[in-house]
């Protein structure tokens, strides 16, 4: 363990299928970093901003990272921009190693601090605030869940995953691995549902404003698609 500087998870792997993690499973990283001195990254560029029912998945999980990494939805996608948080022992380690007047944790990009993204960035946090939207999130899942739960008797359905508003589902391959999925991605969109396909499997991540009737219609498109291929 001594040549192990950090450990980075995402709470939950998004683009690999929506792989929730097992109960515990992050607390009992959280103690064996903490046991060893090893740093615990969450990456939350996915999970963050709502995706789970909170602001963070570190919130939903109970549990707390030392660093954390954010984007996508710091400016709801609508401008580039990515984010790290750290913890208040780094802060003051790092700045506490400095020289007087030095910049620490300064990085010297090309588009460092540019005011397009920034503003984008404060506007999408105060919408989520006046909007509600994490809380609307947190309340739309359930009913996000239980209607693509309902898909599980699809006979080419394998496996169905999700939590909040995030969700895969597996299918049963058929030929190479992930030409069922692609074929499934292709027909899903000409029939008018847009989703992220990896392997045999498609990833669903309604966004926060979504409403039940556009529930219903994803999975009624689904319903109809599985169906067919
Ligand atoms: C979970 C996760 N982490 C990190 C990244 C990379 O983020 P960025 O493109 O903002 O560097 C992505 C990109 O899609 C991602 O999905």
């Amino acid at each position: 363990a001594e040549n192990i500087a950090a450990c980075f998870v995402e709470p939950i792997a998004g683009s690999t299928g929506c792989l929730v993690p097992p109960k515990g499973y992050l607390q009992r990283l959280r103690d064996i970093c903490d046991a060893h001195g090893i740093l615990l990254v969450f990456d939350e560029v996915i999970c963050g901003f709502g995706r789970t029912g909170s602001a963070f998945a570190a919130q939903s999980f109970g549990v707390t990272p030392d660093l954390m990494a954010m984007a996508k939805g710091i400016t709801n996608g609508a401008q580039p921009m990515g984010a790290v948080a750290v913890s208040e022992r780094i802060h003051d380690t790092i700045m506490g190693a400095a020289a007087d007047g030095a910049v620490e944790f300064f990085h010297g990009y090309t588009y460092s601090g540019h005011p397009a993204p920034c503003a984008a960035g404060l506007a999408t946090l105060d919408i989520y605030k006046s909007e509600g939207l994490f809380e609307r999130g947190a309340a739309l899942s359930p009913y996000f869940l239980d209607a693509l739960w309902s898909l599980k008797d699809v006979s080419v359905v394998s496996d169905i995953r999700g939590y909040g508003l995030l969700a895969a589902i597996d299918i049963h391959a058929a030929g190479a691995p992930g030409k069922r999925g692609h074929a499934l991605q292709k027909q899903l969109f000409d029939n008018g549902l847009h989703v992220k396909a990896t392997g045999d499997c498609v990833i669903i991540a309604p966004p926060l404003i979504a409403e039940r009737q556009h529930i219903d219609a994803m999975v009624d498109c689904l319903q109809k698609t599985l169906a067919g291929i």
